[in-house]
């Protein structure tokens, strides 16, 4: 028996040493659906594809019925962002039974979805900027009245609301700062994360004098910018690491920055070719992976590529066609691993 006993603890032992090893399961890499195109898979049928890619979290960019009832029946495993349209800000801004309303028809009616994120605009812009808090606050509200405080709310911004170089000098904008600063320091009063999103194709696209490829994609062999004590292999951890500098100087320093898109086009415009879209979205995939995360922040971050499919009905640039991971038929656009 005392043998048997002292077998029976070193096996619990052996055990409990074998599950310390694995890591908490924290997904970090997501994929952005965007349903701007007449050819798409049904929700699921990509609801189906995320599982089957081991892709454990998707964005959606409005309170689309068909994506929440599919993910309500097959994918519990997905943890969501869900956006709430730039259109309804002003209305869930002045008006908290609005927000209380919507996050009764869209957030409780799907109990099986795993919402994480709620993000109160994307990239907005003009006077609407001005209603982003207020909104926030009031779905904030109403998550907490109907118990579900734990999803938290953020809003999603370009680069465009950060400036400065290197990453230590990043602030927000002087066009931004006015209703970046107050939302930052109301993020940190929640434990909400910023939703940023990142793309150095557009920097490289639009300063390529100054901007290697390389620096884009992943690919420079050593440093390409030192700052301080902080070397910059690419690009994406720069602009991230500058997100992060913005909100030291907002005074808001422990707001966390997730990746809500990035990404990089396979066709429609310059450096747009599926040899690169590959070396960038592989990369980001790798690096995120890794769980190391940028220079000035280490420890694991979330990102989420930007898109899950080629659209063929968005319109503005022709690249905006060509983010897609997968065609329609739901094939993959160039080989990718999860
Ligand atoms: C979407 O794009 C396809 C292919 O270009 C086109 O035939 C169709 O008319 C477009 N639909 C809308 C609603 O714009």
């Amino acid at each position: 028996m005392a043998k048997h006993g002292a077998a029976s603890m070193l096996t619990l032992a052996l055990l409990l040493g074998v599950f310390a090893l694995i890591p908490t399961a924290v997904q970090s890499i997501g994929v952005c659906y965007g349903v701007i195109g007449n050819n798409l898979p049904t929700a699921s049928d990509v609801v189906q594809l995320y599982n089957s890619n081991g892709i454990g979290a998707m964005r959606i960019y409005f309170a689309d019925p068909k994506a929440l009832t599919a993910l309500n029946l097959g994918g519990t495993n997905i943890n969501l962002i869900m956006d709430v349209g730039n259109e309804n800000l002003g209305a869930f801004a002045t008006n908290p039974s609005a927000a209380t309303t919507w996050v009764k028809n869209n957030i409780q009616a799907f109990p099986d979805v795993s919402f994480r994120y709620i993000a109160v605009g994307n990239e907005v812009s003009g006077g609407n900027t001005q209603n982003i808090l207020p909104a926030m606050k009031n779905i904030n509200s109403a998550l907490s009245a109907a118990g579900l405080g734990s999803i938290k709310v953020s809003t999603s911004v370009s680069q465009g609301v950060i400036a400065g170089f290197p990453p230590s000098a990043g602030t927000f904008s002087s066009g931004a700062s006015s209703y970046m600063v107050p939302i930052a320091r109301y993020l940190e009063s929640t434990g909400a994360p910023l939703l940023a999103n990142v793309y150095p194709y557009f920097s490289y696209v639009g300063n390529q004098a100054q901007i290697d490829i390389e620096y884009a994609l992943f690919t420079s062999p050593g440093t390409v910018v030192q700052d301080g004590d902080n070397a910059y292999q690419n690009l994406f951890d720069a602009v991230v690491d500058t997100f992060y500098s913005a909100l030291e100087s907002a005074g808001a320093g422990s707001v966390k920055i997730v990746v809500s898109e990035s990404g990089w086009p396979s066709g429609g415009g310059t450096a747009a070719s599926t040899s690169n879209a590959q070396t960038y979205n592989q990369n980001l995939i790798n690096h995120v992976g890794l769980g190391q995360g940028t220079p000035k922040r280490r420890g694991p971050m979330e990102a989420y590529i930007f898109a899950m499919f080629n659209e063929n009905n968005k319109t503005g640039l022709e690249t905006e066609k060509h983010f897609g991971l997968f065609n329609p038929d739901k094939s993959p656009a160039y080989p990718i691993s999860f």
